[in-house]
Parts: C-alpha cells; sequence; structure tokens
C-alpha cells in the first residue's frame, strides 16, 4: 500500500493522520517508511531518501548501526522487560556519568520529556520554590510546565501555548528572551525567591538551530548561582551529539541538572536525569520527589545506548565533519543563487534561514525567516531524494556515515531545490 493510500486511511483512526504533530509538515502527506539502512530512507513508495532528520536527532550513527542492531539483538534474545534491574543500565549510567557528570547520579526515563518533567520537580522539591523560568522558542517536551510561550514583554507571566494547560499552571513559568540576559535579570528582579530552577537547551534545536552567544550560558550560572535556583540545561538534543559531554564541555559551564535523551537511547525510547548525589538523592525511594516508570531502563534502550555510545566516543567526529560539509554547499548554492540566508551550525546540527542575512539569535529572528520558502526548499529536496526537517524550526541534523558521497548527493540535490523553490 502506497503513503497516500496509507495517510488517507491514517486521518480515520489518528488525529491529523500521525502520532506526533511534525510529521504531519511533510506534504502533501507524510512518506511512509519501509526500511532504513545507514544514512538512507526507502519509502512504501519506493523512494530512497537521504536521511538528514534522523529521527529528528537520536541517530548519530545512521541507521541499523552494525555494532547497535547486534546489541539489539542479542538483547532481544534474554528477554526485553525484567520488573527489575538489569546489568546494561549500571554500564550504560557509568558510561554516561563519565562523560556528562563524574561523580554524579543518573535516573533513566522513557523521553525527554519525561526527563525535563522529573528535572523541574527535582528542582522544585529540592529548592522548596515554585516558579521556573523557560525561554521563548526552547522546546522541554509536552508536558505542561514547559507549554509556555514568552509573552510580548520578556520575563512576564507566562501564557498557554497549548489549550488544556491550566492558566494557574502555565502561571508557574516565567518567559525569558533566548541570548538575552537582561530579561533574566529583570525576571529574577521580580521573582527571585521564587524561582526553582532555570531551563534552558543551551544550544536552541527547536526554533532551527541557535548556538548560545558567548556569555549567555555563563551568565545563567552566575544569576541563578546568585539567587539560589537551580539550572537546568537541557540536553535532550545536545547531549553526545556536540560532544561527549555535551554542552557543559562544549561551552564549559557546568549545570546544575541535566535532562538527556535521544542520542543516548540509540534510537530507542530515552530520557535520563543526570545530577550531582547531592540534588538525585532527593528523587525516589532516598528522597520525597516523586518518579517511577513500568519501563525505566528498558533493557533494549540500555543495550542499543550503551552500544551507540561506545562507537560514538571513537567516531563522533565524523558526524561534525559530515555536518562541516552539508553547510558549505548549503552555502555555496545559496550564495549562487543570490538567495539572504543564515546558516547556524553546532557541530553535527545546523539549520538554514532563508530571507534574512543578519544574525538568528532568538525567537523573534527564527520566526523572522521565511518559512514559506523554507517549506518549498523542503519539499523540492524531497523529491529530489532528500529528507530536510519539514519546518525551519526544526534542526537538520548529519550521521557519522554520512560521508563525502551523501554530501555529494546533496549538493546535486539542494542546487537544483533551491532554485526550483526561488521560482515564482
Ligand atoms: C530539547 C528537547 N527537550 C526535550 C524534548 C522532548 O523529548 P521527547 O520527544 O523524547 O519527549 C525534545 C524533543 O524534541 C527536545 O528537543
Amino acid at each position: 500500500m502506497g503513503s497516500r493510500k496509507l495517510y488517507r486511511k491514517a486521518k480515520e483512526v489518528f488525529p491529523g493522520g500521525v502520532n506526533s504533530p511534525v510529521r504531519a509538515l511533510v506534504e502533501p502527506e507524510p512518506f511512509y517508511v519501509a526500511e532504513a539502512r545507514g544514512p538512507y530512507l526507502y519509502t512504501v513508495d519506493g523512494e530512497k531518501l537521504l536521511d538528514m532528520v534522523l529521527g529528528y536527532g537520536p541517530l548519530i550513527l545512521g541507521h541499523r548501526h552494525p555494532r547497535v542492531e547486534e546489541a539489539i539483538r542479542s538483547a532481544v534474545g534474554k528477554g526485553w522487560l525484567y520488573g527489575a534491574p538489569s546489568p546494561l543500565e549500571v554500564e550504560l549510567a557509568e558510561k554516561i556519568l563519565a562523560h556528562v557528570k563524574p561523580g554524579g547520579m543518573i535516573r533513566f526515563v522513557n523521553t525527554g520529556t519525561e526527563a525535563t518533567m522529573t528535572a523541574i520537580r527535582l528542582a522544585r522539591g529540592y529548592t522548596g520554590r515554585r516558579l521556573i523560568l523557560k525561554f521563548d522558542g526552547n522546546y522541554h517536551g509536552s508536558h505542561d510546565q514547559v507549554l509556555v510561550a514568552a509573552g510580548s514583554a520578556a520575563g512576564e507571566l507566562g501564557v498557554p501555548s497549548s489549550s488544556g494547560v491550566p492558566r494557574e499552571v502555565a502561571n508557574l513559568t516565567l518567559v525569558a528572551r533566548y541570548n538575552d540576559l537582561h530579561s533574566v535579570e529583570d525576571a529574577f528582579r521580580r521573582h527571585g525567591d521564587e524561582i526553582a530552577a532555570v531551563i534552558v537547551e543551551p544550544v536552541a534545536a527547536n526554533m532551527g538551530v541557535i548556538p548560545p552567544v558567548p556569555g549567555f550560558l555563563d551568565g545563567l550560572r552566575r544569576i541563578t548561582r546568585s539567587y539560589g535556583a537551580l539550572l537546568i540545561f537541557d540536553e535532550v538534543v545536545t547531549g553526545f551529539r556536540i560532544s561527549l559531554g555535551g554542552a557543559q564541555e562544549y561551552y564549559g559551564v557546568e549545570a546544575d541538572i541535566v535532562t538527556l535523551g535521544k542520542v543516548i537511547g540509540g534510537g530507542m525510547p530515552i530520557g535520563a536525569v543526570v545530577a550531582e548525589k547531592r540534588f538525585m538523592e532527593h528523587l525516589t525511594p532516598t528522597g520525597k520527589v516523586f518518579n517511577a516508570g513500568t519501563f525505566n531502563a528498558h533493557p533494549l534502550a540500555m543495550a542499543a545506548g550503551l552500544a551507540t555510545l561506545e562507537v560514538l566516543e571513537k567516531e563522533i567526529q565524523r558526524a561534525s565533519e559530515a555536518m562541516r560539509g552539508v553547510v558549505d554547499v548549503l552555502c555555496e548554492s545559496a550564495s549562487r543563487l543570490g538567495v539572504e540566508y543564515t546558516i547556524n551550525r553546532v557541530e553535527s546540527m545546523a539549520q538554514i534561514f532563508l530571507g534574512t542575512s543578519g544574525p538568528v539569535e532568538n525567537a523573534e529572528h527564527a520566526r523572522s525567516s521565511d518559512n514559506r520558502l523554507y517549506k518549498r526548499l523542503h519539499h523540492y529536496m524531497r523529491l529530489q531524494g532528500v529528507f530536510i526537517a519539514p519546518s525551519q524550526m526544526e534542526a537538520i541534523f548529519a550521521s557519522t556515515v554520512h560521508t563525502s558521497q551523501e554530501i555529494e548527493l546533496f549538493q546535486e540535490a539542494v542546487g537544483k531545490a533551491l532554485k526550483r523553490a526561488l521560482e515564482p
């Protein structure tokens, strides 16, 4: 059955035909994947697509990396759910903590959403405070606390960005402008003794890709410390992607709590909260901040994650080199065709903002770029056999198995696709 027919059926059984909204942005209908291997997706319609989305970040070794596949097969052969601890969870924990927070502790959960939800609860439990501060355009998953966008004035009390989030809950989340320490200081001046934590994507990956400007993360560290609030780095995307130690290592700034997901599960559902023991011991069962999960530390996710990190320890640089090649090619095509653009890249994650040539440093900048032109680019790239994120607000990713051959393919595709996208 082809994608069109599958989507028609899907629309009868899923709201909008999909199980996560971004998938519905692929027009005229989402393609259905029959199989994936290395840097490629193979659709039920017979298309072969170079994958620059990689499951929205987790698949940094590409699809079906032999080491990961073997680890999953071997784990399946031993059963896949015990309701009791299993050895691999200790191994994966030690591996992660060796890079992310030596001497720290970790709690495995199942998604990035659960990780940020738990981190925020932990910060509130630890500090005894109510409020959190997040940034306009940062995404931390789909729970109520973080589904809040900025009001027009930075630091204003938040308004829900989803119906169903009670105003009373949204009011507990303050919103500041990304890369703008004044807006953070403002919020702290007004509510400093009530703020439990600042949660931030140390490289924003949900409004395109936006790196922190020099001093921003240091500034957050300084401000939170001076007011007794905790600093949460949401490294669900950046963890084990921009470096093995994530943004903390990359930018030399230490957070109190780090949330992880995506890469550490090698493509299996996963999330994790990492912090020093003095914080983590507040989680149940040692402490009173509740967290639990039937599937926490799922054996298959532990196996896939461990194999992924073992390979990454030797090969992470390859993914960054591949993205450097992709970005060079993008710049060259856009310049040749006379398009205004800005490209932000941090190692193996990047995004192009079309219709703007100024720096893109916050959500307002990202929103003012030409998303319509970007969507056309996405569409024509797909027709040229390359899958880039369907929205300007998402990131594109490279893997360790994107080689010079894939960069050449990308180059050929983008030259043609951008030309078509620009046609009236
Ligand atoms: C920075 C960040 N945090 C948290 C999440 C939520 O993760 P999940 O989709 O696994 O719940 C995402 C998802 O894209 C994310 O990008």
